[in-house]
């Protein structure tokens, strides 16, 4: 399939960032979940989760949604990818965050921002790392990881997406349950 030639070119560019290599594969791994429960398009699915934070990969901005759409644009069709097929990755990067002004309208955009959610409750080791680097205290890093744990869970708007995200959250929850002393 061609998405594997262009998850091999996202992957080789990222290969210098453990953060974004956990985070684009574990999205991968949902959205293929969810792809395959709601029956959406695999390919798609995949290509979305794969440039959904582009920006940030290539030019080291967060959710600038316009700069990702350029970059995906130039990515997909040096892969080959048709007008139609680079419309739709472009609405899932425009449409994906909790920041985004415009939410998920299509089902790929609601599988793909659902997922990058789902991804979060799985990276507390790595959200405490990059708060560490930044001499951030591990109170004022816990409040930080809490709340944006708390922005990902709204996020889930799919049942499906929910039920996965709710044995996620017993799971960090337990993880948070001896720090609450420090709050
Ligand atoms: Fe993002
Ligand atoms: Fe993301």
């Amino acid at each position: 399939m061609r998405v594997r030639e262009l998850e091999k070119d996202i992957f080789n560019r990222i290969k210098q960032n453990a953060l974004f290599q956990f985070h684009v594969q574990r999205t991968i791994y949902y959205v293929i979940r969810l792809a395959r429960h709601y029956h959406v398009d695999e390919e798609e699915s995949i290509a979305g989760a794969l440039l959904h934070d582009i920006d940030g990969i290539v030019v080291n901005t967060k959710n600038d949604f316009l700069m990702g759409q350029k970059i995906a644009k130039k990515i997909l069709l040096s892969h080959g990818y048709s007008d139609k097929f680079i419309q739709k990755i472009q609405g899932v990067i425009l449409t994906h965050s909790s920041g985004s002004v415009v939410k998920p309208r299509t089902k790929l955009e609601q599988i793909v921002a659902n997922a990058d959610a789902l991804s979060h409750f799985e990276m507390l080791p790595l959200y405490f790392h990059v708060r560490g680097v930044k001499q951030l205290s591990f109170r004022d890093a816990l409040k930080e990881v809490k709340i944006k744990l708390d922005r990902s869970e709204k996020k889930l708007t799919l049942y499906e997406a929910r039920r996965i995200g709710r044995s996620l959250r017993r799971m960090t929850g337990k993880q948070f349950e001896h720090y609450d002393i420090f709050i």
